[in-house]
């Protein structure tokens, strides 16, 4: 929404502030063209509301709205996706601040660990699940017996499901019962159906990456807010379908 001459803040300020840069920086961004708001290029002295302007900077929207938060937890065994669990058994929800409510992107089963994101950020969180969006997740896989070459092929080049056959797939050996796998579909218990498929099941199964993210440092049960920087590779990672 373009706010009215005088009204708004500056639009250099609002870049800065979601660390963009410094305002000179960002001023430079603007003066240099590679700024847009609401689809059109932005002049230096643009004033926007900062809640509700879309700002793209080389094409990828800002997180400008102060209201979102966007956290990454490393999902300990034993805690299932939900806001509620009717069983009373822990959930992800459970381990992040209760407010601002946010809600988990996509969904790891209760014995996976490994990176979730969880977010009060509607958009992000439906590009980043929605499959035309295509974003790839990186699973490490634990595997009973020892993948062969050929197995390994055979993940690569998809695995036939009762809800159809997989779409390729990166597949590596890391050691010799170790799989690291990476998928850009995200169906239900997908990595533990592929595995048991070409006979080897999962006997521990971690993700390690979200599209462009990842964080070996973050230890079990907690948790961090992700970098501004983050954020925008994650939406430039979503910014068109199929990309
Ligand atoms: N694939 C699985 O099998 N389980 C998960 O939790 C995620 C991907």
């Amino acid at each position: 929404m373009t706010a009215p001459s005088g009204e708004g803040e500056r639009l250099q300020k609002v870049l800065a502030r979601v660390g963009i840069g410094s305002r000179r920086v960002c001023e430079d961004l603007i003066a240099e063209g590679r700024v847009r708001v609401d689809g059109d290029i932005a002049v230096l002295g643009r004033r926007v509301d900062p809640e509700t302007a879309l700002i793209e900077v080389d094409g990828a929207p800002v997180g400008v709205r102060p209201d979102l938060v966007h956290y990454v937890l490393n999902k300990p065994a034993g805690v299932v996706t939900t806001a509620n669990d009717p069983q009373g058994r822990p959930t992800v929800v459970g381990l992040v601040p209760d407010e601002p409510r946010v809600f988990p992107v996509g969904r790891l089963d209760a014995d996976t660990e490994g990176l979730l994101l969880l977010t009060n950020d509607g958009e992000l969180a439906h590009r980043l699940t929605h499959p035309s969006y295509g974003v790839e997740k990186e699973y490490v896989a634990e595997v009973e017996g020892l993948p062969t070459r050929a197995v390994l092929r055979h993940l690569r080049e998809g695995v036939e499901l009762d809800d159809g056959p997989t779409a390729p797939a990166r597949a590596t050996l890391i050691d010799p019962s170790v799989v690291r796998l990476t998928i850009h579909e995200g169906r239900n218990r997908q990595v533990r159906r592929m595995c048991e498929a070409v006979g080897h099941s999962v006997v521990r199964l971690v993700r390690t990456r979200i599209g462009p993210l990842a964080d070996r440092s973050l230890a079990p049960g907690t948790w961090r807010e992700l970098t501004g920087d983050e954020v925008r590779s994650l939406q430039r990672a979503v910014a068109e379908p199929g990309s």
